[in-house]
């Protein structure tokens, strides 16, 4: 029986992007996020009754800014505060300003071995019931709510040190772990895979591959297969980059296909991942990345 995780879910990323406009007619057209809220030089999107599930900021990076852990209960965000302090893990309280930006009412920021920001807040804000989410594309909606945002895939400066530092200090549990070859022949990747309270199958896996980029891919998932065929067609009709097509992967039982985003990291749009009921998991390992397709579009 796996340990569970004090956290209940991944409830937001934040991108630093170089083109926001280009960002909007992505994520409205494509992905079939709503826009929530706009500043001068921000954008909120919208997968759910949440406020705000991705804020995209501009600011050229291109890059992961921070991953949002969201707590059930003030109580349970303190504890898990205080042990992270009491780890040594430097853990500074967010201003009103940045828990605004947020949409949430209460945040603490740590940062990770690279670099990245892990924020763990409190009480996100949810939308009136005469704004519910709906989704300009995406006719069955996002499978977001309890379950957060999706997942993310870094490709880690040490997978060894970030493993760790998961694990033993951010309390991450392991779901289960693959390494296999990102395409016959090519690179080999060495995945551990993570879920938190709720149990999505993971909300990030951490990556050891010889690649240049940071962030391998985000996901999100929706409630219907065909919604996953219809973003294909959508992707062909903007010529918007596939790395990958329609595939299976053997973990958590994902059917999806990976588009280029317009900040150059991929986007796994998905249906079917698995959620994990922590009394009854066995933590496995796999020799292959997909148990069919995922082709390149040059192998497909
Ligand atoms: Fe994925």
């Amino acid at each position: 029986m796996a340990a569970l995780s004090p956290i209940s879910s991944l409830g937001y990323m934040i991108y630093g992007v170089a083109d926001l406009a280009k960002w909007e007619d992505f994520a409205v057209n494509i992905l079939g996020t709503q826009v929530g809220i706009r500043n001068s030089n921000s954008l909120g999107l919208r997968l759910d009754d949440y406020e705000q599930r991705f804020l995209l900021i501009e600011d050229g990076s291109d890059d992961l800014l921070a991953l949002g852990w969201e707590f059930d209960t003030e109580t349970k965000l303190e504890v898990y505060v205080e042990q992270l302090r009491s780890c040594g893990v430097e853990v500074t309280a967010g201003d009103d300003a940045t828990a605004e930006l947020r949409r949430v009412d209460k945040l603490y920021t740590c940062l990770d071995p690279n670099g990245w920001h892990h924020e763990f807040y409190f009480s996100p804000r949810m939308v009136a019931l005469s704004k519910r989410f709906s989704s300009p594309v995406v006719a069955n909606g996002f499978l977001a709510d309890e379950l957060g945002v999706g997942h993310l895939v870094v490709i880690a400066k040490s997978a060894q040190e970030t493993n760790n530092f998961y694990q033993q200090t951010l309390g991450l549990t392991v779901s289960d772990y693959i390494k296999g070859e990102i395409a016959p022949g090519g690179p080999v990747l060495d995945a551990t895979f993570y879920h938190v309270g709720t149990g999505r199958h993971h909300s990030i896996a951490v990556a050891e591959a010889p690649v240049p980029q940071r962030i391998d891919h985000m996901m999100v998932q929706v409630n219907d297969l065909n919604d996953v065929g219809l973003a294909l067609d959508r992707c062909m009709a903007a010529n918007v980059p596939i790395r990958m097509g329609i595939g299976h992967h053997p973990n958590d039982q994902m059917t999806s296909f990976y588009m280029i985003t317009p900040s150059g990291f991929a986007c796994e749009y998905g249906w079917g991942g698995i959620i994990i009921d922590d009394d009854n998991w066995e933590v496995a390992r796999y020799s292959e990345l997909s148990d069919w397709g995922h082709k390149m579009p040059a192998m497909a």
